[in-house]
């Protein structure tokens, strides 16, 4: 549930962004509270990726503003994105092939002893531990990721995401090329993140599945924001014209 009591975790203001003449992003506002998923939906195109891209620190908005946990922020790269406890999952993830999944899990951030050695021991057993807490089925814990299915390969990418003890975690269509069984792995890491008062952005096109996993959803079409809707105040049909029609159930003819 959105409890809009609280401070938003992200508010975008107003955001715009063009690439050459084309404008991928219009005047586009949208909030996310503490444990909240809001959904992203629309056509191929209509800016959902940029938008958030623009949130992860990938792309630099022409215009509006970013405010994190009630004050604004300046976020110039993936980097700055990290400082605020923004975390990314892009479909193809960034994981690295031939490292197990410790090894990917701490990848740029690796444990050190006193010493100042790597630590792998530390990094092994952190891994196993909180990937038992998030997915007790993953036995994998040596392999290189390369031979692990796409969503435990999700579950080592959402682990990182937990581990850093991100706040606010942006996926980008998590779940395209998962099937059903994985996808739902992934949906269940979707309520225990929610229940630990991460605030999600979830990019999909499936609608069901998004009226499942969301609190809100949001339509965007052609650069524009249509509207964001609770969950609970819309069927899939007026999500389905709102992603064609480009207009509000209640502005329907
Ligand atoms: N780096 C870029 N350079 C030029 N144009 C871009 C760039 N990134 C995005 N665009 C354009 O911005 C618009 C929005 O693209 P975006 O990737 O955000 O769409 P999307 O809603 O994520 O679509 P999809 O569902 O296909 O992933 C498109 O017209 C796209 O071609
Ligand atoms: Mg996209």
């Amino acid at each position: 549930m959105t409890d809009t009591s609280q401070t938003p975790l992200v508010q975008l203001k107003d955001i715009s962004i063009s690439f050459g003449g084309i404008r991928a992003v219009d005047h586009v506002s949208l909030d996310l509270y503490p444990g909240e998923v809001v959904g992203l939906l629309g056509h191929n195109g209509a800016g959902k990726s940029t938008l958030i891209k623009i949130l992860s620190g990938a792309y630099q908005k022409d215009g509006g503003e970013i405010w994190i946990e009630g004050k604004e922020a300046n976020i110039q790269s993936p980097r700055d994105a990290r400082d605020y406890n923004i975390e990314t999952i892009y479909q193809t993830l960034a994981l690295a092939d031939n490292l197990d999944a410790a090894s990917n899990l701490f990848l740029g951030r690796e444990l050190t002893t006193a010493a100042g050695f790597v630590d792998d021991a530390k990094m092994e057993s952190e891994t196993a531990k909180i990937m038992a807490r998030l997915n007790p089925n993953f036995r994998k814990l040596k392999e290189p990721v390369s031979a692990l299915s796409g969503g435990q390969r999700q579950s080592v990418a959402i682990a990182k995401a937990v581990y850093f003890k991100a706040k606010i975690l942006i996926m980008d269509e998590p779940t395209a090329a998962l099937g059903v069984h994985e996808t739902k792995m992934v949906a269940d890491l979707i309520q225990e993140l929610k229940k630990q008062g991460l605030g999600i952005f979830l990019i999909s096109h499936d609608t069901r599945e998004m009226l499942e996993l969301c609190d809100r959803v949001s339509v965007m079409k052609n650069g524009k924001m249509i509207g964001t809707e609770r969950v609970e105040d819309v069927t899939e049909d007026d999500i389905l014209s709102m992603i064609i029609m480009g207009k509000k159930p209640d502005q329907a003819a």
